[in-house]
């Protein structure tokens, strides 16, 4: 079993991020076997699909590498590092780009949503970007990949690349990983809208809780989070429909482990004027300790750079069989 899984560093960490991939990523560290890691990165080479300044990039590969510290990912079991410091990343997809195919790439929908209508106007890398994501993957024989729902598609295409270039080149070299999509967070919604994503790019931050919102801006989030008038039903199922209560509840669930129908059951028959206070209570109680060690963590550059050489260096080590076995399949002589 190998856990590996990434994030861009670009902005703050926000709760879809947390409930829908890095929490997970925590249970599955704590979860590992002493002898075996768990692989998490910073995906910014991933990161250079969307535009920023030269020293924005190089802030928030720290402070991202300080957010999954903060969130609980522990750099001395868990390898912990940047793609850029592993040239193996680039490396690979390049390989890979002979295997996969542009139709496979025309399919992804995650593409399609950011190029949006100007489609020619969008970069080679923002096309390829699942290539990287594979080759990010592969580099590792990670067997489970926790990520949110809406990496799926990508995963499929890891595979269907994997798969493919197992079966031209006649080895065994790549194995097939499997998506670990959380059941009631793979999808948080935005506070504004119940049909759109939770995500950085939103341009509102009403939308989205950070991880590095105060308790007051959190409660305020919520207060003023779109919602309907009707009361909460005692079961899950009678919310279809109303999508903003379905992802309010949806949230409380996970942050409390527990069930839409147990929530329904608690605050059957009241209005969200009862539900969101204590709404905005677990969720200032989940992400306080996590913003004041975040704090603590962001300025140490020093600490954070040798973190993330430590991790680098193991990853390269693991990652450089793999590679090899990929240039030798190839007949790329070295
Ligand atoms: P990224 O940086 O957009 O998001 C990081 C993780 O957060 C999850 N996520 C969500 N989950 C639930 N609800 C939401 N609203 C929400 N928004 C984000 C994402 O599913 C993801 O798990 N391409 C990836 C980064 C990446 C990667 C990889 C992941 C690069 N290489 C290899 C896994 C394996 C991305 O942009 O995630």
């Amino acid at each position: 079993m190998r856990v590996l899984s990434g994030i861009q560093p670009t902005g703050n960490l926000h709760l879809g991020n947390y409930l829908g991939a890095i929490r997970n990523w925590v249970k599955m560290q704590d979860e590992m076997d002493a002898e075996s890691a768990c692989f998490f990165f910073l995906a910014d080479l991933h990161s250079i699909t969307v535009h920023e300044e030269r020293e924005a990039r190089i802030r928030n590969v720290r402070e991202m590498a300080a957010a999954l510290i903060a969130c609980g990912i522990d750099a001395d079991r868990s390898v912990l590092f940047n793609q850029a410091r592993v040239p193996a990343h680039a490396e690979l997809a390049w390989l890979l780009n002979g295997t996969a195919r542009i139709g496979w790439l025309n399919r992804m929908t995650q593409f399609k949503d950011k190029a949006g209508k100007n489609r020619e106007g969008a970069s080679v890398g923002l096309f390829v970007y699942p290539v990287l994501q594979a080759a990010d993957i592969l580099l590792y024989q990670a067997t489970h990949v926790p990520v949110g729902e809406d990496q799926k598609q990508h995963l499929e295409l890891t595979r269907d690349i994997a798969m493919k270039f197992n079966t031209d080149f006649g080895v065994e070299l790549f194995t097939l990983p499997d998506p670990y999509i959380p059941k009631e967070s793979a999808r948080i919604m935005s506070l504004r809208d119940g049909n759109a994503k939770m995500s950085k790019s939103d341009p509102s931050d009403m939308s989205r809780i950070n991880l590095t919102d105060t308790d007051d801006e959190i409660a305020q989030k919520i207060r003023k989070a779109k919602t309907d008038p009707e009361p909460l039903p005692d079961v899950a199922s009678a919310l279809e429909g109303r999508a903003e209560a379905l992802n309010l509840i949806g949230i409380y669930a996970t942050l409390t482990e527990s069930t839409p129908d147990a929530v329904c059951a608690q605050f059957a028959g009241q209005g969200f004027g009862a539900f969101k206070p204590a709404l905005a209570e677990v969720l200032v109680d989940t992400l306080r300790p996590i913003r004041e060690r975040f704090v603590e963590l962001k300025d140490d550059e020093a600490a954070l750079d040798a973190i993330l050489d430590k991790g680098a260096e193991k990853a390269r080590s693991v990652a450089a069989p793999t590679l090899s076995g990929a240039y030798e399949a190839l007949g790329l002589m070295r």
